[in-house]
């Protein structure tokens, strides 16, 4: 941007993973190094951003629904409107030729370009012109190591330490969203650790679509993780998503044993059937999955587990769910992640397998998983009557600004009333928990 032009104002909306959160973070830093400012007002921006998501239909349409609010704005007054991510990417052609509002296609690789794209789309509109700007090019090396995000939560840290992912789960959009699998070097990621915790961020959370694939040399990601814990000054730090294929056993000892690395790992499930495993090109059987579990646990009875799974995928048969929903009793995450099958373009899936369990099914099967869990986590969550856990202050609870909320270290949700003890985000707490529900445990001030 010039120097001696007025600022440009950028309003900027995240929706889906932390992934995307982390790349707003870039975005961010990438345009206030031009120039351009930030702003909460969508009334008052000049460009509006929208960093979308790809993974469900559902994430679809939450973005149709905006881009049919801006066309009223824009039909008022001269506006800028970009697309980014992962939608971008997966659906440029789509979006192109049905979203004429839209002036800016940006993918996950190519926000560098972002600058000259915005000030592109700006110059062609004041001159009454209609050009389009696409940058969908994915891209086998871009890590944006030299990019320092902007990041705005003072407790939590974001660093992606790999982008994308080449395990071609049948079912999965991210290997076309965001290409293939690729890790920054260590060096740089313990550097911007040692900046965080300067900065006085308390917590990193190592980001990734595939994180324990993370490999630079001769560094995995039981080294890298340890590296990050061991910065003097860090409180904690966590890690996802992992996939089931990749923990070794040094990743296993380094949760296990490390006293900042959170006693809580990910463990996406997917499905209880092997036959439905196989088709979703996980790499693991059930019964591999339940070792994984057992192993974890048998090193570490207190850690907290929890899983995605997914139901209604191609041509699974109702005994098959059933497989699934007796793991998930058996195993008894403290929360799951329950998804129904979204068909998705270009996947494995969506060209070899129909997607013929039907929508009433899904629901049904979905339902029936999220009342079984709900019940298991309750009952998990009662296991902390009576205990103290310490907890990491993250700021207000969401219902009221009396009440302040928090993490254990197995990233359950705490709540507490401030007259009882009000603190600092970042502080870390011991709290007494008095009473459970599915998803949050109530603590008093600990005697
Ligand atoms: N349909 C439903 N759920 C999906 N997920 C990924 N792709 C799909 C899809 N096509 C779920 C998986 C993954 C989580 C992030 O989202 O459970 O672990
Ligand atoms: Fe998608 Fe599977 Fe990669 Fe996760 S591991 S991002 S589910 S392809």
């Amino acid at each position: 941007m010039s120097q001696n032009a007025p600022p440009r104002y950028v309003h900027l909306e995240t929706f889906g993973c932390q992934m995307n959160e982390y790349d707003s973070e870039l975005v961010r830093s990438l345009l206030k190094r031009d120039g351009y400012e930030f702003t909460e007002d969508r009334e008052r921006a000049d460009v509006i951003l929208m960093n979308t998501c790809a993974i469900r239909e559902n994430a679809h349409n939450k973005i149709y629904f905006e881009l049919g609010e801006l066309k009223a704005i824009k039909k008022q007054r001269s506006l800028v409107v970009g697309v980014l991510g992962c939608m971008a990417q997966n659906l440029k052609d789509e979006l192109t030729k049905s979203q004429p509002l839209v002036d800016i296609l940006a993918g996950p690789d190519a926000y560098r370009r972002l600058p000259m794209l915005i000030s592109d789309a700006l110059q062609s509109q004041e001159r009454g012109l209609h050009r389009k700007g696409l940058a969908v090019d994915l891209s086998e090396y871009e890590t944006y190591d030299d990019v320092l995000p902007e990041r705005n939560d003072g407790v939590n840290a974001w660093i992606a330490v790999m982008r994308g992912c080449d395990n071609f789960c049948s079912f999965c959009v991210v290997p076309y969203t965001r290409g293939r699998e690729r890790s920054r070097d260590p060096e740089g990621i313990v550097r911007e650790a040692e900046q965080i915790v300067a900065q006085g961020f308390k917590q990193i959370t190592l980001l990734g679509q595939n994180v324990n694939s993370y490999r630079s040399g001769n560094w995995d990601f039981a080294r890298l993780i340890t590296a990050v814990a061991d910065v003097p000054g860090i409180e904690r730090v966590r890690f996802t998503s992992p996939h089931p294929k990749d923990f070794p056993p040094a990743l296993l000892e380094a949760v296990a044993d490390h006293p900042h690395i959170c006693k809580h790992i990910h463990l996406p499930l997917q499905a209880g059937s092997d036959r439905i495993l196989d088709l979703m090109n996980r790499t693991y059987t059930a019964r591999e999955y339940r070792a994984l579990v057992d192993r974890i646990r048998s090193m570490r009875p207190d850690i907290v587990l929890t899983t995605d799974i997914i139901c209604g995928f191609s041509s699974e048969t109702d005994a098959e769910f059933d497989e699934t929903r007796r793991l998930l009793e058996n195993l008894r995450f403290h929360a799951a992640y329950i998804f129904k099958y979204s068909e998705r373009k270009h996947t494995i899936a969506a060209r070899k397998f129909p997607d013929d369990v039907s929508e009433a099914t899904k629901t049904e099967r979905v339902t029936q998983l999220f009342d079984l869990q709900r019940r298991i986590s309750l009952e998990r969550n009662r296991e902390y009557l009576g205990m103290t856990v310490p907890v990491l202050v993250d700021g207000d609870a969401k219902r009221s600004s009396s009440q302040a909320k928090g993490k254990t270290d197995g990233n359950i949700t705490v709540v507490w009333d401030k007259t009882e003890l009000s603190s600092a985000p970042g502080a870390l707490l011991p709290l007494s928990i008095y009473d459970a529900s599915a998803s949050t445990l109530y603590a008093h001030r600990s005697q």
